[in-house]
């Protein structure tokens, strides 16, 4: 081999070994911006919209249902939006399922069990360690019997 083709072959497999190492480091843990949060927060995509029929669900208070990712829960009597309340249906923490526990009048997650008021502050934070955040809510409107959500 001459010296000049050794030399390239060198500077090659440098060039090489420097990629690769940049390239590992890229996919590294530590990167990610929300790593107490690897489901993505189980929010609703903005924009979203889902209804409920207060003709046939949501009859008493303390009933909830999941429509779209959106948990609705009857709170009070009476067919007003204030009778209502609407949140994500899946826990910022981990993405666990939410559900409205009416004996306790709070929002309880099925993976870590934090807590939440129906208006989405926190009571409780995970059960592993982690923390958590508020729930989103969403505004409501009423038209006839529809009950509708909006992300
Ligand atoms: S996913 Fe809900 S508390 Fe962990």
């Amino acid at each position: 081999m001459e010296r000049n083709e050794f030399i390239k072959s060198l500077g090659l497999g440098i060039a090489l070994v420097c990629t690769g190492s940049c390239l590992s480091s890229c996919g590294k843990k530590g990167d990610d911006p929300s790593p107490n949060n690897p489901s993505g927060g189980g929010g609703v995509s903005s924009g979203t919209t889902a209804s409920v029929d207060l003709g046939t669900q949501l009859l008493t208070v303390g009933a909830s249902v999941v429509v779209s990712g959106i948990l609705f829960i009857r709170t009070a009597t009476g067919n007003a939006t204030t009778s209502f309340a609407a949140t994500q249906a899946t826990c910022p923490h981990q993405g666990g399922s939410l559900n409205f526990i009416q004996a306790s009048n709070f929002i309880q997650c099925s993976l870590h069990a934090s807590r939440y008021t129906t208006s989405g502050s926190i009571l409780a934070q995970p059960n592993d360690g982690g923390t958590t955040s508020a729930l989103k809510t969403y505004p409501l409107t009423l038209t006839g019997s529809t009950l509708s959500a909006t992300a």
